[in-house]
């Protein structure tokens, strides 16, 4: 046996656009309507059903829930708020609540309102005082249901493929990289990316800019709800390698860019991290891995080294994300057990680690890929939205209910 903490936190997550359906003033929606994305439409319908998905969480024996929060909803015009949009989460979280799952809520997963990303997004000189004037006004709205809140999800895949690969929104692309097409259904779309020197700066300021948003919203949320625990959603990207020299440098390097470098700019601002984790990248590695539905390396061990790596910051951990898009459901069972054994042989090395989320609670829009990865305990089936636990949950469940993995 192999058991976690006492008080664990056990859970799935989504996120907004992925997952509630009929946002369009936003600007994955308007890429969509112009064909740069896959189309979103309904998505799960999650915005209406989420009392029943809530049921199938209680169901599966979560006791901890991760979502996010629409920008484009709650602020749809700059600086007006809607309070009806802002009734609705408050409904989501009493849900959440009367099955006694504690909600962690991410206020910022990757969608712009159509006026801010129109206006610059987070090139905006005054992007950071915009974003912490909207998360100081959700968590005012939302701070006697909820304690859990994670301003940024993500900031280097955003940046990444909206600044450098321009292959989400604003499409952006550095000369080199060649044309990215996005995957839809039957071909490639063309996301009209726009190609110029002048990206390479763009990456590096919104980075910048997105970390200075983290800061500001820290302290912002900290003065309306001061026992609030704030976190930044950091993915971690793997870098390791042989024992070469250069490659070590390599992996080095790569891992300082990626990872080391934002979280200095934060970590003061941070009562908790939260530890997004996919992927990895080996140098040197001849080793051919077991591929996921999305291409990736089945390599769910190396969340250990992940977690160890943001050790250095001395903030309570916890797993925000980590999981498998797997349609069959064949490799998910093993993959979630060996994922959970990582996190388990980082605690027992010493990390303060507080929950895990598996990604994701339900099949949903995955980004660039549209609806068919599939990364859900839960099948959707698109065309009646009828959920099906799928085996792996099951799975999941037997490791909550143990509280760990069985050997
Ligand atoms: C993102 C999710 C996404 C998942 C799988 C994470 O990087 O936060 O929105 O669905 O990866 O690609």
């Amino acid at each position: 046996m192999k058991p976690f903490p006492k008080n664990f936190y056990w859970g799935a997550g989504s996120s907004a656009f992925q997952v509630e359906g009929d946002i369009e003033n936003m600007d994955w929606a308007k890429a969509a309507r112009e064909k740069r994305v896959p189309e979103i439409g309904i998505a799960c319908d999650h915005y209406n059903r989420y009392e029943a998905d809530f049921d199938i969480i209680k169901e599966l024996g979560h006791n901890a829930h991760r979502f996010s929060i629409e920008w484009a909803r709650i602020e749809p015009e700059e600086g007006k708020f809607d309070e009806k949009e802002i009734e609705h989460y408050r409904a989501v979280l009493r849900a959440l609540r009367a099955r006694n799952i504690e909600p962690f809520v991410t206020l910022w997963h990757f969608t712009l309102p159509l006026w801010f990303s129109e206006s610059g997004g987070f090139e905006r000189k005054d992007a950071q005082e915009v974003f912490a004037r909207y998360c100081r006004f959700v968590v005012e709205q939302l701070g006697d249901l909820c304690t859990h809140y994670s301003t940024i999800n993500e900031a280097l895949p955003y940046t990444s493929n909206g600044y450098r690969r321009g292959t989400w929104p604003p499409f952006r692309q550095w000369p080199g990289i060649g044309a990215v097409g996005v995957p839809s259904y039957d071909n490639m779309l063309d996301a009209k990316a726009t190609v110029s020197w002048r990206n390479i700066g763009a990456y590096f300021r919104v980075l910048r800019r997105l970390a200075a948003a983290h800061n500001r919203a820290y302290d912002a949320i900290k003065q309306v709800h001061p026992h609030a625990d704030v976190s930044i959603v950091h993915h971690v990207l793997l870098f390791h390698s042989d024992h070469k020299l250069l490659n070590l440098l390599k992996a080095w390097f790569m891992n300082w860019h990626w990872t080391h470098q934002h979280m200095r700019r934060v970590y003061r601002h941070c009562d908790s991290i939260g530890l997004n984790y996919y992927m990895h990248r080996k140098f040197g590695d001849t080793k051919t891995y077991e591929k996921t539905d999305m291409g990736w390396d089945v390599y769910p061990e190396g969340i250990y080294d992940a977690l160890l790596m943001l050790q250095r910051y001395k903030k309570p951990l916890f797993v925000s994300e980590a999981g498998v898009a797997d349609d069959d459901d064949d490799m998910r069972p093993d993959y979630i057990r060996r994922q959970i054994e990582g996190v388990w042989r980082a605690i027992e090395s010493g990390v303060d680690v507080r929950g895990h989320m598996y990604w994701s609670l339900m099949d949903n829009y995955e980004l660039a890929q549209g609806y068919r990865k599939r990364f859900g305990l839960v099948e959707i089936d698109y065309d009646t939205l009828e959920r099906k636990i799928r085996p792996s949950a099951w799975v999941y469940k037997s490791i909550i209910e143990n509280n760990g993995v069985t050997e």
